[in-house]
């Protein structure tokens, strides 16, 4: 990963603080994505201590927010002339439905608007710095996952698993869309599901995915393992020309049908664009 640089989002902790170890460990300069400036930088120190040479950057910004997803796409074209690797991995399940300063449901908007309106801004960095990579984190979630498309703020009967189930479909159907549309472009994107991981993930979450999240955890892998699909699509040359696919443990896994729906893939697509660019 010499000469390289990465983006992740939510590298303060769990999977993304791994994969931005990782990937720094390996010669790429990384650039950590967090919305609390003391997290991030204890997770830079905490990298430096573990890779002694490893080149990082902390920006800071809410990945909820379209003004903030702007202004750090903004900061990152001006400061890097390339972006070889995006992973977007910042992601929650809330207990609560909130809604953002943007009007959006916050797991809607975190989840899968985050990643679109991010990927949207840094496209031109990604075309110019082609071969890239694209990594969005989904989860096997998205197999119990509809989308509303009448009611994506879930105004309606929300509830957590609800919500970030629907989320998580939309990353897969956003990932789909964007490989085809990417065709011939040498900028690949791909989707994984990092396995029941233990991290932060569902503690702020409250009722059944709190207990679930509170009983399981003992069996849940390590932060280290969850991580490990993302950095083999972000490094490895076996999968250099591999996009528009779903992987678990470093193979190419099946979606459910309804991730595979064109006609959804373009309508949630269209509805995005809508969303962010009328949002801003
Ligand atoms: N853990 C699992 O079992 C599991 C299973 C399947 C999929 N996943 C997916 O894996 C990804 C990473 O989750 P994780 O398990 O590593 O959970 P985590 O430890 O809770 O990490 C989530 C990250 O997202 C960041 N984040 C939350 N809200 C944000 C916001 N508004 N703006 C910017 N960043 C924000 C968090 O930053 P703060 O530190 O500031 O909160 C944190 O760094 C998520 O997309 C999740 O859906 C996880």
């Amino acid at each position: 990963m010499e000469g390289k640089t990465v983006l992740v989002t939510g590298a303060s902790t769990g999977i993304g603080f791994v994969t931005a170890l990782e990937l720094a460990r390996q010669g790429a300069h990384v650039i950590m994505v967090s919305r609390d400036a003391q997290r991030a930088e204890e997770a830079r120190k905490e990298i430096q201590l573990r890779a002694k040479s490893a080149k990082l950057d902390v920006m800071l910004a809410d990945l909820s927010s379209l003004v903030d997803i702007r202004d750090l796409a903004e900061r990152v074209k001006a400061k890097y002339p390339r972006l070889d690797v995006l992973v977007n991995n910042a992601g929650v399940i809330s207990g609560k439905r909130i809604m953002t300063r943007d009007g959006f449901e916050f797991t809607f908007a975190l989840d899968h608007l985050g990643y679109f309106f991010l990927t949207q801004e840094l496209m031109p960095l990604l075309k110019a710095s082609a071969p890239a990579r694209i990594i969005n984190v989904s989860s096997e979630a998205h197999r119990g996952g509809q989308m509303y498309f009448e009611d994506l703020h879930l105004a309606k009967g929300y509830s957590a698993i609800k919500a970030y189930c629907q989320a998580k479909l939309a990353n897969l159907l956003f990932t789909f869309e964007l490989a085809r549309m990417l065709e011939g472009t040498g900028i690949t994107v791909n989707a994984v599901h990092p396995g029941a991981v233990a991290t932060s993930f569902g503690s702020t979450s409250s009722g059944i995915v709190k207990v679930f999240v509170m009983l399981f955890r003992p069996f849940m892998r390590s932060r280290e393992k969850g991580a490990e699909t993302t950095i083999y699509l972000a490094y490895s040359p076996e999968v250099a020309n591999t996009t528009g696919k779903y992987f678990i443990d470093k193979r190419e896994a099946r979606p459910s049908k309804r991730a595979l729906l064109r006609k959804d893939q373009e309508r949630l697509w269209k509805i995005s664009e809508e969303l962010v660019n009328g949002g801003v």
